[in-house]
């Protein structure tokens, strides 16, 4: 029998939630012996937490598959085995065909199956090479251990809501991640307690559609995200609570009520609007116009009128016209954006839009692209200066990169530093804002 295995490497691709993920596989496994390390030469166990969202995921995951290959040959001259899994939505895209395409492979695990992750590196150690990419009805956030009490940590992650029903016509997350699935209210509120309990200030709530969050509470009923969000308030030394990704057809009227009356909800939100024109909304499956956007934007800023708002947005869906594209142009100058994801169409196999006649040629996009992203630049430095001069709360995070500064978030999630003891990390402090820099502000503290 192989020896067992005892460094861990995890190489973490795409979003918030692989992030959130990455860091339960490394608990999952600590159990079993593993230590995590930044060298992947170094590891026993070599972990890919990949994403499918953009084009070509998949041949990225099989030309790093190459590198890792390489080291598995290296280390194998120096007589040491190496495991290696393949996790994340590329791996329940792909499934068996990363088994047939790279040897190099022991273990292919979905996104829902973290849980099983002991399991599988078990058997591997016995030579043989599994695949697991159901859905299980089992809630593998019960299944997993509960989160170490590791280093300290002034901001967490927690995943709350899994999965999509929306079926935007350019997205792989319905069939990578599955139906929408919430975890209970009691479930997070203990894992929230234990976070605290070692020191985080902020956390932020992560959902490919956050705010559908709909969980079956202990004593009946369902809670929606503002429920939720209003009960981790009531945990005191959490201090700030954050969400990220909502849609806007989910923004019902307790979460907008809860911008204005939750001191601890920080005025910013993540609010994808994709395009500006109504026929490509349609044609997205987005399920609102514009206007609509525009009227939610309204009634958030109406009891947050100071609400940071952020976005995605896609430019050259089939069939965008260069008007098209001006209405999406024109959405950001009217609503004006603290942050912005922007990104060029891409046909996504297996999605209804890649299968559209009209596809959007490549040097369109790409000008598009470039037109559009500075525009949010633009605005993203105006909502920047428009906070100089003010003082601001700002939670401190880490040392700032010179010596003797300290860094940490407005609530704008602006990075702020400062000259400052770095006992103030864990910490609230009222800074004033002196400069907008091209990617922070800088602020003194009196
Ligand atoms: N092409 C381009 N962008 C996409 N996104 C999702 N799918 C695609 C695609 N096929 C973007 C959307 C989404 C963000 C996470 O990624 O803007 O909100
Ligand atoms: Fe994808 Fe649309 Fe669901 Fe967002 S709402 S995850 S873009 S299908």
């Amino acid at each position: 029998m192989a020896m067992s295995p005892k460094k861990l490497h995890i190489k973490t691709f795409g979003c918030q939630m692989n992030a959130y993920d990455s860091e339960r596989m490394a608990e999952a496994l600590a159990p079993a012996g593993f230590e995590l390390t930044e060298a992947m030469d170094d590891a026993d166990l070599v972990i890919l937490n990949t994403c499918h969202i953009r084009e070509k995921a998949a041949e990225k995951v099989y030309s790093e598959l190459g590198r890792v290959r390489l080291t598995k040959e290296a280390r194998k001259a120096h007589g040491r085995d190496t495991m290696v899994a393949v996790a994340g939505c590329v791996a329940q895209a792909e499934g068996e065909e990363i088994i047939a395409r790279a040897p190099v492979v022991d273990i292919v695990v979905g996104p829902q199956s973290l849980h099983r992750l002991a399991d599988l590196v078990a058997k591997a150690s016995t030579g043989k090479r599994s695949v697991e990419t159901e859905f299980p009805a089992q809630d593998k956030f019960a299944a997993l251990p509960q989160r170490a009490t590791g280093k300290r940590q002034t901001s967490a992650f927690v995943t709350v809501q899994e999965g999509c029903d929306k079926f935007c016509t350019f997205c792989v997350v319905p069939y990578t991640r599955g139906a929408e699935y919430s975890r209970s209210p009691s479930e997070i509120v203990a894992e929230v307690e234990r976070l605290a309990a070692r020191g985080v200030r902020e956390v932020t709530l992560l959902g490919q559609n956050v705010n559908a969050y709909h969980g079956d509470a202990a004593g009946g009923g369902t809670w929606g995200l503002a429920r939720l969000l209003r009960r981790l308030g009531e945990i005191p030394s959490i201090a700030r609570l954050r969400f990220t990704t909502s849609h806007p057809r989910d923004m019902d009227d307790d979460l907008i009520a809860l911008f204005g009356d939750d001191e601890k909800l920080m005025p910013y939100l993540h609010l994808p609007f994709q395009a500006g024109s109504d026929r490509i909304l349609g044609a997205m499956n987005r399920k609102h116009t514009a206007e609509e956007y525009e009227g939610l934007i309204e009634r958030i800023r109406a009891v947050r009128p100071d609400l940071a708002l952020s976005t995605d947005v896609i430019v050259g869906f089939p069939g965008e016209t260069d008007a098209d594209f001006e209405d999406t142009l024109s959405l950001v100058r009217r609503v004006g954006f603290a942050q912005a994801f922007s990104f060029k169409y891409s046909a996504r196999p297996g999605t209804p839009a890649a299968k559209l006649e009209d596809q959007v040629p490549e040097a369109a996009k790409k000008e598009r692209l470039a037109a559009l992203q500075a525009l949010l630049e633009e605005s993203r430095h105006a909502f920047d200066r428009s906070v100089v001069g003010r003082r601001l709360p700002v939670l401190f995070e880490g040392k700032g990169r010179k010596p003797g500064q300290v860094t940490g978030r407005s609530p704008y999630l602006q990075a702020v530093h400062v000259e400052g003891p770095e006992a103030l990390i864990g910490h609230i402090a009222e800074v004033d804002i002196r400069a907008a820099g091209p990617n922070s502000l800088t602020g003194v503290m009196n």
